[in-house]
């Protein structure tokens, strides 16, 4: 059974009441307490439209002021509440299990400073991702980071999952890029961490514990991050490789020849391509001539002198070069001959590149109107990670359509089951084998995801215990109450201690 349906409502916390809702609207104002039913409905349902909670309460608030007063009351009055960003989350983490409190931080979408030769942004929790890239895109620089959901998604949201996405390979993770941030504690004490500093070495580094703790630890309400300056030349090659081991081979190759400039090392496979061909709408295959088992998108960024005129780029204000084009397509025509990529084609504009970008990252997208899907995001040694796919696709069998793609050169594999509906013997087939196997190669069981409500009795897969036990210690120093996201991310058995 799913964790959603064997989870137990915590009886420690109260429920909501009427001198509840005065207060709240006393501190937010009418505007900033909904209560209206289509507005809950969408804020209690994640995106996968998996996970449901029975919240009859949404706050919104304007500043950290605010969220720092909304919880300094729900931890005196012991009602719990969960962290919302964007809500594409893919872990059931964001909404609620039960009636727990949504506050949703969405109406803090300031960017605050900007720094134009350093390339330091601090902004407001609630900034969606693409209206930062737009504005950073402007001033001449980029985002670090960069993931389909980038519509919706908060750039709060993204510190608190320590999100991964395309570009990871070449700006690295969030705690490299995030330099500070201001967070609210459970007790409603602000934690003012929102440093610009590229080093600061005094005392332990505590804004680490809040990148990727899943709004567990506390909410962040501001983000301190390094954007790097956009360069003049990108480039976009969508490629076919006949098997596996010439994906690999083609990675480690990537990684010699084109070095300082690849800024993405992604896959999909037939299964992923024949889902995204079929169900997303105005998409074509790129190398129609004949059937591919595997493709790899590589994208190159780098500087360069020379341009070639504007109608024929890849960003709007972003030539293309001939200089580091010259390298890909060397790159390119080498390991057609070599025999490693079979098909390939180079994007010649904006809007082909943006295609090429839009079937790997319409993948999750087609999953979902294939119907119910099964998500795993695991970190893998990558010469072993299709072996894993090969093995579910020969358990399952005609049962499920076994589907694979993801940040091949960060290791990360999506592996995704595709069937009908939800149905525990499949869920059976594929659980705790998928968990055992990654666990046996020292892989993660959480690669970029995080674990939400789907894997919080599953970190021992990835976990000691005794790393587990000190996050729990952690978890009770910071939230003695255990108010903040509930029955995600740690176990509940380990957990037991808190609360009441
Ligand atoms: P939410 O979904 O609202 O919340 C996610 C978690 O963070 C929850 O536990 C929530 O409680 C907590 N949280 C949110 N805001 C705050 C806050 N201000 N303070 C404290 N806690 C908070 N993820 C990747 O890593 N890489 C990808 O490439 C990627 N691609 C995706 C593509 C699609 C189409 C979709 C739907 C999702 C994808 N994701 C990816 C997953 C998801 O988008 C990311 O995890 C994203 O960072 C979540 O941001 P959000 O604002 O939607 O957060
Ligand atoms: C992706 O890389 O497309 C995302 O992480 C979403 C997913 O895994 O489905
Ligand atoms: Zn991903």
């Amino acid at each position: 059974a799913s964790a959603a349906s064997t989870t137990v409502r915590n009886q420690s916390f109260s429920s909501i009441n009427s001198d509840d809702i005065s207060y709240f609207k006393k501190i937010l104002g009418e505007r900033g307490v909904v209560q209206e039913e289509e507005k809950l409905d969408d804020a209690n349902t994640d995106w996968m439209r998996k996970y449901k909670g029975s919240s009859k309460l949404m706050l919104q608030p304007r500043s950290t002021e605010e969220v720092s007063r909304i919880l300094h009351y729900c931890n005196s009055r012991c009602l719990a509440v969960v962290p919302q960003g964007g809500n594409t989350g893919l872990v059931g983490g964001s909404v609620p299990v039960f009636d727990e409190v949504i506050i949703n931080v969405s109406s803090m979408n300031n960017i605050l400073t900007f720094d134009k030769d350093s390339g330091i942004m601090v902004c407001e929790a609630g900034c969606i991702l693409e209206n930062l890239i737009s504005f950073l895109d402007n001033e001449g620089y980029i985002m670090p980071l960069d993931l389909g959901a980038k519509g919706s998604c908060q750039i709060g949201g993204n510190v608190s999952t320590n999100a991964g996405g395309l570009r990871l390979i070449r700006y690295g993770s969030l705690h490299g890029s995030v330099l500070g941030l201001e967070a609210v504690l459970a007790n409603g004490t602000v934690l003012d961490m929102l440093g610009t500093l590229r080093k600061d070495n005094t005392g332990y580094d505590l804004k680490h514990l809040f990148i990727g703790s899943e709004g567990s630890l506390g909410i962040i309400t501001k983000v301190s991050i390094l954007t790097p300056p956009r360069l003049s030349s990108v480039n976009l090659a969508f490629l076919a490789c006949k098997d596996y081991t010439s994906c690999q081979k083609l990675l480690s190759e990537a990684k010699r020849k084109l070095g300082e400039i690849l800024s993405a090392f992604e896959f999909l496979d037939i299964k992923a391509m024949d889902l995204v061909l079929k169900h997303l709408d105005g998409l074509r295959d790129p190398l129609p001539s004949s059937m591919h088992n595997f493709y790899i998108l590589i994208e190159t960024t780098g500087s360069s002198e020379s341009h070639d005129n504007l109608s024929n780029c890849y960003f709007e204000s972003v030539p293309f070069s001939h200089i580091t084009r010259e390298k890909l397509e060397a790159f390119l025509l080498e390991s057609m001959e070599s025999g490693l990529v079979t098909d390939g084609a180079l994007a010649q504009d904006i809007n082909q590149a943006s295609s090429f970008w839009r079937i790997r990252e319409g993948v999750p997208e087609a999953l979902m109107k294939a119907g119910a899907v099964y998500k795993y995001d695991l970190s893998l040694p990558p010469e072993k990670m299709y072996d894993l796919v090969e093995e579910m696709r020969e358990r399952l069998g005609d049962a499920a359509n076994v589907v694979a793609y993801g940040h091949l050169g960060d290791g990360n594999l999506h592996l995704n089951i595709s069937t009908q509906q939800y149905n525990n013997s499949i869920l059976s087939k594929i659980e705790p084998f998928v968990y055992e196997w990654t666990s046996k190669q020292r892989g993660s069981i959480s690669a970029e995801h995080g674990l939400g409500l789907m894997k919080a009795d599953k970190i021992h897969y990835s976990k000691s215990a005794e790393t587990v036990q000190l996050m729990a210690a952690i978890k009770r120093l910071l939230d003695p109450n255990g108010i903040l996201n509930p029955y995600k991310v740690l176990p509940m058995s380990v957990l037991s201690q808190i609360g009441g």
